[in-house]
């Protein structure tokens, strides 16, 4: 039963360091986009022995996509969005928090995947499960393109179980709401505008306004 898997984890710089000098004095300013919105939710958890302890952690949760690390206070933290500029401030930086991003590699092509992503090897596909910043329809296919993929397809029996079974086992999808954006085929039925179907976590399928804000699948 045991899925063959192996993860990469990417040291993340920080990307804006500006350096001030004015007359005598030198400043160092770390310059941070707005941080409304944009923070991730983390799991803390004590006592782990080193980053890549921590980033086990990870590897075993669907949605996580990036890991904080202090050696200084053996903290780990899991956060389902990648790490950028920005989430030097989650942490206090006395604790020496550093961040990875973590990237499954595919064991035959050794293709590295986009952090967040699993491998489904059964249905010759890449999952991720987008829940901590929910998106109306239009933006939830955007951002599934920018990552180079697309909304989820429900085609095979196989793949909606291996979904479901996903949503209602992890505890933080568990507790995402019960409606997903995925992308519609005939099979699953195709809504009429300004109604979008969605998935629910019993499998079924269900219409809301496309302006909804709810989590979304994107597969590649
Ligand atoms: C659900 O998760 C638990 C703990 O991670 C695991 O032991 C169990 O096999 C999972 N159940 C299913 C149906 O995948
Ligand atoms: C899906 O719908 C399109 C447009 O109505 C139709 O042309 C196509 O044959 C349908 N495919 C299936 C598998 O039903
Ligand atoms: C989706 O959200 C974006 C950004 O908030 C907004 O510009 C757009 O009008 C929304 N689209 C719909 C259909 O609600």
């Amino acid at each position: 039963m045991s899925r063959r898997q192996y993860f990469q984890i990417v040291f993340l710089q920080l990307l804006c360091v500006c350096t001030i000098q004015s007359l005598d004095r030198k400043f160092r300013a770390l310059r941070y986009p707005p941080m409304e919105g944009l923070m991730p939710p983390v799991m803390p958890l004590s006592s782990v022995q080193d980053e890549m302890d921590c980033a086990m952690f990870c590897v075993k949760d669907e949605t996580c996509a990036c890991v904080s690390y202090s050696k200084l206070i053996s903290f780990c933290m899991l956060m389902p969005e990648p790490a950028t500029d920005y989430d030097i401030s989650i942490s206090n930086p006395m604790f020496h928090f550093y961040h990875f991003n973590v990237h499954e590699v595919r064991i035959e092509t050794k293709e590295i995947l986009t952090q967040g992503y699993r491998w489904h090897e059964a249905h010759q596909t890449a999952l991720r499960f987008h829940y901590s910043r929910p998106k109306n329809n239009t933006e939830s296919i955007q951002l599934c393109q920018q990552e180079g993929g697309e909304l989820v397809t429900l085609q095979t029996e196989s793949k909606l179980n291996t979904i479901v079974r996903i949503l209602n086992n992890n505890t933080k999808l568990a507790s995402a709401g019960n409606h997903f954006y995925y992308n519609p085929t005939n099979e699953t039925g195709l809504p009429s505008p300004p109604m979008c179907s969605v998935l629910t976590k019993s499998g079924t399928f269900e219409e809301v306004t496309c302006d909804t804000e709810i989590p979304y699948i994107c597969e590649k």
